[in-house]
């Protein structure tokens, strides 16, 4: 016998009745969003490079060290999506879906990649359910998203739910901030961890990111992005603060909330759950007007939201749903023509049916339908059928052209 072959570290199978829960939460999700306007959009599993490297950001771990690259053959490297923001804009970009009556409303359910170290709620390959907002800065997107953000991981039973929202402001804002800070972690270089000096001047804010004791205590006094907003940013925040308010969703401001993506501007939020261990985060998001541009369309404004779908599952603490019964199950001696036959008038009426496939005895048959729950029981012979309700007890001897009618007609209310 050859070596037994397992999937790589970090990513996992989705076996049938994880598949059932998953496909409960695209569900949800679908319902949700397209009661809300927004409209799928499906991006390819690879990208190049280039489209993450400018869009996400050179500095940010993701792009540094998590991207699975490879060369097409041909010279040119392609990436595998580490998330679906940047996709998103590249689509909107080529497509001239700046013509589209704005905002354009999009949503997304797929996998990414990411070559991060895998532990529980840490994946190689994940899922996201995401959503995006293009073609406008009204806070009322912002406001509009949380909202959908925050009933759909209620409407999941994710619990333990905690909301941390701040601001970013304006590139030019972030600019100025950015040297103020830089200098401040000048000013305190040998209290910091080698990381973070490494980063002063490439990505300075990442600082507040840090886990290592001595830089958190350095940051703590550090002086915050909130309180040097431009007076249309700070308005702007406090629009989507008040919404949230008369929405109901409450949250805690958060200035030192960090998110390992460069394209932000303006509003940035996390989901959180108690339920989680170390990898808390169970969504996230914020707007990023400068995207769009930055991947060469025209100046377009932007705000969204990714969630995992693995973090869901265990925030959620659901548990695996078994595979619904069939409503009819097709037992036969020597008659596979007929039960075939059988089948598809069933599958046709709309009836879930399952024929038996292993060439078991009648009796296994029987005990078969039973394990599988089936309501009803067929047992055809050549010449003749006879048809079982499970719940009912009733048996019929019928033709085999009657059997699907019949057990529609006692399956009707
Ligand atoms: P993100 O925070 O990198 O944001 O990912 C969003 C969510 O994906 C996280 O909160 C987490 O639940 C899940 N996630 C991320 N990495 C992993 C992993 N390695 N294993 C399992 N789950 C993971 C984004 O991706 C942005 N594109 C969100 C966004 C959309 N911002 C604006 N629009």
């Amino acid at each position: 016998m050859s070596a037994k072959l397992t999937t790589p570290r970090g990513t996992s199978d989705v076996l049938p009745e994880q598949a059932a829960l998953r496909r409960r939460i695209e569900d949800t999700a679908r319902e949700l969003l397209e009661h809300a306007g927004y409209a799928r959009i499906e991006t390819p599993t690879f990208e190049a490079t280039e489209l993450f490297a400018r869009g996400v950001g050179e500095a940010t771990d993701i792009v540094e060290k998590e991207m699975y690259s490879f060369d097409d053959g041909s010279g040119r490297s392609l990436t595998l999506r580490p998330e679906g923001t940047a996709p998103v804009c590249r689509a909107y970009v080529e497509h001239g879906m700046h013509k589209l009556p704005s905002p354009v409303k999009l949503y997304y359910f797929e996998s990414f990649f990411r070559a991060e170290r895998p532990q529980a709620g840490r994946y190689r390959q994940f899922w996201q359910v995401g959503a995006e907002v293009l073609g406008s800065d009204e806070p009322a997107v912002d406001a509009e998203l949380i909202v959908l953000l925050h009933s759909l991981l209620a409407q999941l039973g994710v619990s333990g739910l905690r909301l941390r929202l701040s601001s970013l402001g304006s590139p030019a804002t972030r600019a100025g901030y950015r040297d103020e800070l830089a200098e401040y972690l000048r000013a305190n270089e040998a209290l910091l961890s080698e990381t973070v000096r490494r980063r002063i001047e490439l990505n300075p804010l990442r600082a507040f990111d840090s886990d290592d004791p001595s830089t958190r205590e350095v940051m703590a006094a550090a002086p915050r992005l909130l309180d040097r907003l431009a007076p249309e940013d700070a308005a702007h925040f406090a629009e989507v603060r008040a919404l949230l308010d008369a929405a109901q969703v409450s949250y805690e401001i958060d200035a030192t909330l960090v998110r390992g993506l460069d394209y932000y501007t303006r509003t940035l939020f996390e989901f959180t759950s108690d339920a989680l261990g170390a990898q808390s985060g169970v969504a996230g998001g914020g707007r990023y007007d400068g995207l769009v541009e930055l991947l060469g369309g025209p100046p377009t404004p932007g705000m969204g939201w990714a969630a995992g779908v693995e973090r869901i599952i265990m925030a959620a603490g659901a548990q695996p749903e078994p595979l619904p019964p069939p409503d009819l199950y097709i037992a036969h001696t020597g008659a596979a023509a007929d039960a075939l036959r059988t089948a598809i008038e069933a599958w046709n009426s709309g009836l879930s049916a399952e024929i038996e496939l292993a060439g078991r005895s009648p009796n296994s048959q029987l005990k078969h339908a039973e394990r599988l729950g089936a309501r009803f029981v067929v047992l055809l012979e050549p010449g003749s059928a006879k048809l079982r309700d499970r719940a009912g007890g009733h048996e019929h001897v019928l033709s085999r052209e009657q059997i699907v009618k019949q057990v529609r007609q006692e399956l009707a209310p």
